[in-house]
């Protein structure tokens, strides 16, 4: 299987994901044996939002870490995706009257500067065609001092459990991701799509080279996976820094 060349990726991501959407929570907990949840209340905790906050959770899927956000009824949550159908599927589980489900793409964000205290996204930056952009859409439309936390996969590292690792993302995922979604392509494209992504130290530079301060990151499952989080610096974003 070949990557999709960078101007393919948007519609072939796209409708992949409109086609997994129904299954797409069930295959997240098996292949990772459950840990995605706890991942996405850690993504929460670093948000560090305050009471009453507002939250843009971007390439939001089925709305995982939102819903998660919402277990907080003080916080006003938007939850936003490019692909109707993840969020169809999202909006059809509860907690359904507490967030503002979006459709809207993470590289042209309809919103204003400086509306949200914290904007997270998980697995999306190793979607998206321009990562940088990404980011400093994300910096833009969040408030001077406000966490920005990306939880996403990783290539691994050297380990010992490497052959273990690699045998688990490169085979059992995509058998599993056939078995249970029926989509022999998405779950080939995970492992290959995370082989060909950022480590967790280049997604620390890229954050940084955005603009974020106080960037540190944390390694799960064996170092495959990477919760970052960058600040908006007190003066907020430099329009010069602005791709
Ligand atoms: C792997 S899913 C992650 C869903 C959810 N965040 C989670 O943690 O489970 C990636 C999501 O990013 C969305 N996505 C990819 N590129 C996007 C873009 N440019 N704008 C908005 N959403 C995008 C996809 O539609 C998909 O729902």
């Amino acid at each position: 299987m070949t990557l999709p060349a960078q101007n393919e990726k948007a519609r072939v991501v796209r409708s992949m994901f409109a086609r997994i959407a129904g299954r797409y929570d069930l295959m997240n907990r098996l292949m990772t044996f459950g840990q995605d949840r706890t991942w996405q209340r850690e993504v929460v905790r670093r948000a560090a939002l305050p009471a009453g906050g507002r939250l843009l959770d971007i390439g939001c899927g089925t709305g995982g870490i939102a819903k998660m956000a919402a277990s907080d009824t003080s916080l006003r949550i938007t939850a936003a995706d490019f692909t109707l159908e993840m969020l169809q599927q999202g909006r059809s589980t509860p907690p359904r009257r507490r967030l503002a489900w979006c459709c809207a793409d993470a590289l042209a964000l309809p919103f204003a500067d400086r509306t949200f205290d914290a904007v997270t996204s998980g697995y999306l930056l190793r979607n998206v065609v321009a990562i940088e952009h990404a980011l400093h859409e994300q910096i833009r439309v969040a408030k001077p001092g406000a966490r920005i936390v990306c939880l996403d996969t990783a290539p691994p590292d050297q380990h010992i459990l490497l052959p273990l690792i690699n045998f688990h993302m490169q085979r059992v995922i995509p058998w599993l991701g056939r078995l249970v979604s029926g989509d022999r392509f998405a779950y080939n494209y995970l492992p290959q799509s995370t082989q060909a992504f950022k480590t967790a130290a280049e997604l620390a530079r890229l954050m940084r080279q955005a603009g974020l301060v106080d960037v540190v990151f944390q390694r799960r499952m064996f170092k495959t996976v990477t919760i970052i989080q960058g600040t908006v610096p007190a003066g907020g974003h430099k329009d010069s820094a602005r791709v």
